[in-house]
């Protein structure tokens, strides 16, 4: 029987971009919705931009727009990135919409119909320039444990102490600088410690009730506390204005916290698509509804989604979640995303570099697995695994066979084998396959999978249809190999069909198929079926590629728009604190004198400026500035600047910047320019310049 599914992916915060350490979930998903779509289930996979709360209000601000601009602006970004990388939501949607606000309230007044809003007055950092209420991460100053200067207001990542951010000795707004003042302000909290929160969640989170992974199970039960040790703290779901959110409906000048109305953002898409289908909303989300909810989350964001979520559901008369599925975090070569090594990889770049998005797509899911573990992206095995399993082994099992259909037998297949060995295997394993989708144990499925086609292509080595074709009187042997092959090929492509839906597209237009479902692994294309010409179907992914990719992401001039956000963590609800679990603040921490005269900055002649060969962005630069041997930089502004006219003009440059070797040669220093704030609008550069007199060498300051 068929089933009913609503999935869903986090939400990415609408001021930054996607990245691949995002597109970890996104794929992951996608796959399995693939799998059950193509398997005959009814399942709807819906997301949105999660669009408010400060930092959005900031950045706004900083780029001198309304905030519905820029999360106008960045829902097309996402989109597009999304699209790119084939994540075919059902619905993309944005949480600032009429849909997401009915059910934030409706989910608010139903909380404190039973009692579970309570409205205190805290005590918290105000920015009296700003005229703000600060959130944790904008409130800056000494570790009140270590000492350490500049420590967010939360924790200190110098000894790693959590405090609260008034305990913060010499505190400043890390917006303006300024000295906060402690101001009282009354708060709305969800009562998460009511003992009702705290026997639903006891019994809901446990393993017995198999909604979360193990691990993910235990990290509950620490945050539990043991029975009788209700560890639980409230939960504050208001923020003061200016907040750029819902207002509370019977609080004024009161806003839902961001990550209140973000999982209320999976309803709100979802009643958006249902309006739209004309689906029935109340079959997916009223109590005991039969139909099943999966979220797909990062293990950061398991306190929002397996605490205070289904706490909110559950006592304001909704279902709660089926299961959540927490995965791990991406590292690159073993390493964090970094800015500085180019592996903080945006969506977009890994397109534009010409990278085809498949191949991430195959990569990921040989990775992934039913855990929170991290996953590594590397490189090198990166372009092994795709060259060999994909292009050396899959493809090319349709590349040697196709041909001689068209050629010799006017695209018309012969029967195939039903008892060749191969299709047996393949045909025997799908069921097994099918429940490693199913249980997100994507790696081991690719495994079989890729063991299933070393069969193939055993077989294909067996019968050499390049041998046969070449020989008198073998015609029909011919036919028979070509078309086995192909039908082994049909096969394979079923199974892969999940995560490579566009390769398993081209493959239904040439061997001229209705889309391929998961029952076609079941059955064998009819003798005299037609088949259109093959074109190819995927390319070898060149190494230089992968270099080039890496430089796009160093060379950037543009201000880093960090979308990685600063997760929650338990100690902090723990402590009750007031924290904005968003991407950083758009401006600068605020430094001081001692700091900002680190960087010696110096008037610089450009006695020379040419192309660098190879190199899209870059400008090569001889610098004098007064010292008795010029300096090489290189410069990322050959998008605004012709080398010739920079002959002879003075700039600034910043004298004291470590030397960094590039692929073309030693950089020894930096030449600054101003740039809008996502480098990209025409003309987008434009290079500092001192007034007439400064001479080279001079120091700014
Ligand atoms: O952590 C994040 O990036 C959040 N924007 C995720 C929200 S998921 C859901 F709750 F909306
Ligand atoms: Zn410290």
């Amino acid at each position: 029987m068929s089933r009913k599914i609503l999935v869903t992916s986090a939400l990415p915060y609408a001021n930054g971009a996607i990245h691949l350490g995002h597109l970890v979930e996104y794929i992951q998903t996608d796959i399995w919705v693939r799998f059950q779509k193509m398997s005959g289930n009814e399942c709807w996979y819906v997301c949105a931009d999660d669009t408010h709360g400060t930092p959005i209000m900031l950045r706004a601000e900083k780029e001198g727009i309304t905030p519905e601009q820029l999360i106008e602006r960045v829902h097309g970004e996402h989109f597009r990135d999304f699209s790119g990388f084939h994540v075919g939501f059902d619905n993309y949607y944005s949480t600032h919409s009429d849909e997401t606000r009915d059910c934030a309230n409706d989910i608010y007044r139903k909380l404190r119909d039973a009692g579970l809003i309570e409205v205190r007055t805290i005590e918290q950092y105000f920015d009296p320039v700003k005229q703000l209420f600060l959130p944790d991460r904008f409130i800056k100053g000494e570790c009140p444990k270590c000492g350490a200067k500049d420590q967010y207001g939360d924790n200190c990542e110098s000894c790693g102490a959590a405090y609260a951010p008034t305990d913060l000795i010499k505190p400043y707004s890390a917006i303006s600088g300024a000295q906060p003042e402690l101001r009282n302000s009354e708060h709305y909290f969800f009562k998460l410690s009511d003992p009702r929160c705290e026997a639903f969640l006891r019994q809901y989170t446990s393993k017995e009730n198999g909604v979360l992974q193990n691990e993910a199970a235990n990290k509950m039960q620490e945050w539990l506390g043991a029975p009788g040790d209700n560890k639980l703290t409230d939960w504050d779901i208001s923020r003061d204005a200016p907040y750029f959110g819902f207002e509370i409906p019977d609080a004024p000048g009161k806003y839902f916290y961001v990550w209140l109305d973000a999982p209320i953002g999976y309803m709100g898409s979802f009643k958006n698509l249902c309006a739209k289908k004309g689906l029935n909303f109340d079959e997916f989300f009223k109590k005991d509804a039969s139909t099943e909810l999966y979220h797909f989350i990062g293990k950061d964001i398991l306190y929002f989604h397996a605490l205070f979520w289904p706490a909110e559901l559950q006592h304001a008369g909704y279902r709660t979640p089926t299961k959540i599925f927490a995965h791990g975090f991406l590292t690159v070569d073993g390493a964090k995303m970094s800015k500085s090594r180019g592996t903080f990889i945006t969506a977009q770049s890994f397109i534009d570099t010409g990278l085809n998005p498949e191949w991430l797509r195959y990569y990921f899911a040989a990775k992934l697995s039913n855990s929170m573990e991290d996953i590594d992206l590397n490189f090198e095995d990166f372009c092994a695994r795709v060259n060999a399993d994909l292009v050396g082994k899959y493809v090319n099992i349709a590349s040697r066979s196709a041909g001689f259909i068209a050629k010799r037998f006017n695209g018309q297949l012969a029967p195939a084998d039903e008892k060749l060995p191969a299709i047996k295997a393949i045909q025997e394993a799908a069921p097994r396959i099918a429940e490693l989708y199913e249980a997100r144990e994507f790696s081991k499925a690719v495994r079989e999978i890729m063991a299933l086609t070393d069969l193939a292509n055993q077989y294909v080595d067996s019968v050499k249809p390049w041998e046969l074709a070449k020989q008198e009187g073998k015609e029909s042997e011919l036919h028979a190999a070509c078309s086995n092959a192909l039908n082994l090929f049909r096969l394979l492509t079923v199974l892969l069909k999940p995560i490579l839906p566009v390769v398993a597209a081209r493959t239904e237009a040439f061997l001229n198929l209705a889309p391929l479902t998961w029952n076609d692994a079941q059955s064998l294309l009819a003798a005299g079926h037609i088949i259109n010409n093959y074109s190819h179907l995927m390319t070898r992914v060149d190494p230089k590629l992968i270099e080039k990719l890496v430089e796009a992401n160093k060379e950037s001039l543009a201000p880093t728009v960090d979308a990685q956000k600063q997760a929650e963590s338990p100690q902090r609800h723990a402590q009750h604190q007031q924290s904005e679990v968003q991407a950083e603040s758009p401006w600068e921490p605020y430094c001081n004198i001692d700091d900002f005269m680190k960087i010696d900055l110096r008037i610089a002649r450009i006695a020379n400026a040419e192309h660098v060969d190879g190199a899209d962005k870059l400008i090569r630069l001889t610098l004098d500035i007064g010292e008795e041997k010029t300096r090489n930089v290189f410069a990322g502004i050959k998008s605004a600047y012709d080398p010739a006219s920079l002959i002879g003009r003075l700039t600034v440059m910043v004298a004291n910047l470590a030397p960094r070797k590039m692929k073309f040669g030693l950089s020894e220093g930096m030449v600054m320019a101003a740039s809008d704030s996502d480098g990209k609008k025409t003309p987008g550069l434009f290079l500092l310049s001192p007034d007439s007199g400064a001479q080279p060498g001079m120091r700014v300051k």
